[in-house]
């Protein structure tokens, strides 16, 4: 692996950026007519505008020049290869495969695995045909009407966001509900709002050791057996997905009711597979291959089209701009619709659980910035929230706009509101507002000169501040495949570029190792001596406040 900092375009982009930093992107519209259309980008029914960012042609000429460099045509390749490109875990990543919606075979070590994938889906589908059509009855020969996904995580966030994004595809029968803390007030939340009669619980943990969500089914399953008072009602309202059978089976679940996946699905990257189960239960089948099918499309884009037409990689290198050279330590996800505002915290986990590293693929720690930050919420009430940070604060973030053109509703007025509010916010992160502007309209407001010079300096916006707009033709099932696989790839195109392996995820370990142990102490071990002086204060004090009577909430 060549070392980034030493590569020939690594120091190129270097000394365009003494002279980059200083442009205004307001000059570099005004200067070029053509600049809207020259950085505008469709493909499955997506529309990106990357006009607002700080580059030229030259910028993006030596961006691309970077990622050739870097190898991400020869890593593309390798990952629709099925190589084990998880070298630390020695798996491929091939959550690709999962949503192949060609005759193409997909091969692991010559194994096409394709033929295990259509069978799961079959198994998905014909299942969640009957829960859907009120074929599959509890225990009281009732139709199922509430799903509560147990699980966290990937095995969490892919599902919600997905069935939050699409509930105007959802059966109108089937109420979703998903548990994914062990902070008991989630579970028991969930429980009241439903009836065992006519619950179906689905158990999804890729390794089926997770504590949080052993914890809530373990839990679950009492309550629900409490109600059931019969152990063999149980196979009509426990399911699981995993890709551990053996603790499937000794939890008690039935492994014709597990749904598989495989080692080579890394979790964050799982709702393609029976992972999606859920999704498949609120969509249904034909709804769910859509799904699949606006991210193959994609993918046979990602791995296809020249770097200079490539959504995922001019996102990732875009971002490698910002983060490398210009020193922004986060990027926010705003999306302007309401059923997107999961998409955050999904991206979330995808970006930060997939590049927040320090150790490159041969073991050598980087020395330069990696993943940034990922944070963000909808839009709309971002903007009467922490947006004025982005205005006029002193860090640079930026921004990913995201709506649809479709207005879904037909309540006049919102929808216009929505994306004007949008467009505005775009132009005005780009644009800013100048001292002398911000005079000229005070004297327009008719203050007096003195109040002008008072208050002009607070009204202006240095602008300069980057963002890419993303148009989906409608959130549907199609688009929203599309949109998350151009975030997977993105981050793979960094992760390429920093020379760290984004599939793995070592540093949620060490807490969750230290956390068995403190469990024990916190319920009567004597305390360990390697623990810290503050730890043993914390643990001390939440012993003793268990000791006092508690109410139950
Ligand atoms: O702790 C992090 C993590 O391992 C994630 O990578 C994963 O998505 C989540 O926990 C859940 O893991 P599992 O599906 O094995 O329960």
């Amino acid at each position: 692996m060549n070392r980034l900092t030493a590569l020939p375009a690594w120091k190129a982009l270097w000394s365009h950026f003494t002279r980059a930093r200083d442009w205004h992107m307001r000059n570099l519209f005004d200067e070029d007519p053509g600049r809207a259309g020259d950085f505008w980008l469709e493909h499955a029914g997506l529309h990106l505008d990357y006009s607002k960012n700080r580059i030229t042609t030259q910028t993006l000429t030596l961006l691309l020049q970077l990622a050739r460099e870097a190898g991400v045509p020869q890593r593309i390749a390798a990952m629709f290869a099925g190589e084990r490109i998880n070298t630390t875990e020695q798996r491929a990543a091939f959550h690709v495969a999962l949503r192949n919606r060609s005759a193409q075979p997909m091969a692991i070590d010559g194994e096409d695995v394709m033929p295990k994938v259509q069978s799961v889906l079959h198994r998905m589908a014909a299942f969640s045909d009957k829960v859907r059509n009120g074929e599959w009855l509890g225990y009281s020969r009732q139709p199922i009407t509430d799903i509560v996904n147990i699980g966290i995580g990937g095995s969490d966030l892919g599902s919600l966001m997905v069935c939050q994004a699409l509930r105007a595809h959802a059966h109108p029968r089937l109420n979703m509900h998903f548990v994914s803390n062990v902070d008991s007030s989630q579970l028991k939340e969930t429980l009241r709002r439903v009836h065992a009669e006519t619950t179906l619980f689905v158990i999804e943990s890729k390794t089926f050791t997770t504590q949080e969500t052993l914890t809530n089914a373990h839990t679950a399953r009492e309550w629900f057996l409490h109600r059931a008072g019969d152990a063999s009602a149980v196979a009509s309202h426990f399911v699981a997905v995993s890709s551990n059978l053996q603790a499937v089976r000794d939890f008690g679940i039935d492994p014709r009711n597990m749904f598989e996946f495989w080692d080579w699905v890394g979790g964050r990257f799982s709702l393609w597979s029976a992972i999606g189960l859920p999704i498949m239960l609120s969509i249904g089948e034909r709804n769910f291959l859509d799904l699949l099918a606006g991210a193959h499309s994609m993918d046979q884009h990602f791995r296809e089209a020249p770097l200079e037409r490539n959504m995922p990689v001019l996102l990732g290198m875009l971002g490698i701009w910002y983060i490398n050279f210009f020193g922004a330590g986060s990027h926010v996800i705003a999306p302007y619709d309401q059923f997107l505002h999961r998409l955050p915290a999904f991206i979330q986990q995808l970006d930060m659980e997939s590049n927040g590293k320090r150790t490159t693929r041969d073991g050598t720690l980087v020395d330069y910035e990696t993943a940034p930050i990922i944070w963000g919420d909808t839009g709309i009430n971002s903007q009467h929230a922490f947006f004025q940070l982005l205005h006029q604060g002193t860090h640079i973030s930026p921004i990913d706009f995201i709506a649809s053109l479709d207005s879904r509703s037909s309540l006049p007025g919102h929808h216009e509101i929505l994306m004007a509010n949008m467009f505005a916010q775009a132009e005005a992160f780009m644009r800013g507002r100048t001292l002398d502007e911000a005079r000229a309209e005070l004297l327009a407001q008719g203050l007096d000169a003195q109040a002008v010079a008072r208050l002009a300096p607070f009204k202006v916006f240095d602008g300069n501040r980057p963002s890419n707009t993303l148009l989906l033709d409608r959130l549907d099932p199609f688009c929203l495949g599309a949109l998350v696989a151009l975030y997977e790839h993105k981050i793979f195109v960094q992760g390429t570029v920093w020379g760290i392996n984004s599939f793995d995820q070592w540093g949620v370990e060490l807490g969750k190792k230290l956390a068995h142990g403190i469990l024990l102490e916190i319920e009567g071990a004597a305390p360990s001596a390697e623990r810290d002086a503050s730890t043993r204060q914390l643990i001390t004090l939440y012993r003793q406040h268990r000791e006092q009577p508690q109410k139950d909430d």
